[in-house]
């Protein structure tokens, strides 16, 4: 167990350290609109002005919240972690396949946020990850958002050992579910959806869980077709 998790975490920092190269493309005509907003000074405001051109897509209440590493370290960098330039942007690997998924469905973004800042550097950071993860922490979160009105809520996080970050336990702990439509994606090294699908079920029992997608962070860069290609398949 530990001689592949080794292997898997190996993989990352081969990804990570080449993360340099991924391209995201072309940006679709739809843009996302970010909403939610922050608890504590000390966190950027996440709420932009922009509105997104109509969308062609199933309308709807669809919200598309996200957690990457990038905003969450030290001056929202992770400086050894997984970046990929999308869309002429620097952004965290599930930041960017929010971005896509947003644009394409017509959702909202939301940023999930915690008061705490992760370790910067990338070995420090799995550790941080792994002891929080062994003492069952729910961190704090920063930012929120009103999820009354939507009917969809897609999730996007990298896997982080072997499941959810800590941080989307507490966005489960925030927030019900009851009656809406979860879809996640995650974001890995070869742990693709991991136990996402059945972990989601067990904490919102009254809740539609969809299978979800995944995507390897190297491939992030490349994605955006895929990910056009799977929302088609689930009506969107
Ligand atoms: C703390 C930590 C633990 C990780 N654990 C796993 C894992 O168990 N399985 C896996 O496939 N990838 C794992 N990874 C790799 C990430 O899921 C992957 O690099 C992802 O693309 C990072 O997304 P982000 O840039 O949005 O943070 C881990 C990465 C970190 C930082």
């Amino acid at each position: 167990m530990k001689r592949i998790l080794t292997a898997v975490l190996a993989a990352a920092i081969l990804a990570l350290t080449a993360c340099g190269s991924n391209d995201g493309g072309t940006k679709p005509a739809e843009t996302a609109k970010q909403v939610g907003s922050v608890k504590t000074a000390s966190q950027t405001e996440q709420t932009s002005e922009t509105s997104p051109e109509k969308s062609t897509k199933p309308s709807g209440s669809i919200l598309v919240a996200y957690f990457t590493a990038a905003e969450n370290g030290e001056n929202d960098a992770v400086t050894s972690a997984s970046k990929v330039s999308f869309w002429g942007e620097d952004m965290g690997n599930a930041e960017a396949m929010a971005n896509v998924v947003a644009s394409y469905v017509g959702g909202d973004l939301f940023s999930i946020q915690t008061v705490r800042d992760y370790p910067t550097e990338y070995n420090d950071l799995a550790d941080d990850a792994k002891a929080e993860k062994n003492a069952g922490i729910h961190p704090e979160l920063a930012t929120s958002v009103d999820i009354s009105s939507y009917d969809t809520v897609f999730i996007v996080y990298p896997i982080w050992w072997y499941t959810m970050p800590m941080p989307i336990y507490t966005f489960f702990d925030e927030y019900d579910f009851s009656g809406k439509t979860i879809i996640p994606v995650t974001t890995h090294e070869g742990s693709g959806l991991a136990d996402s699908v059945s972990k989601f079920k067990e904490l919102e029992p009254n809740a539609t869980v969809k299978d979800g997608y995944s995507v390897r962070g190297a491939d992030v860069g490349g994605s955006q077709e895929d990910i056009d290609g799977w929302l088609k398949d689930q009506g969107y």
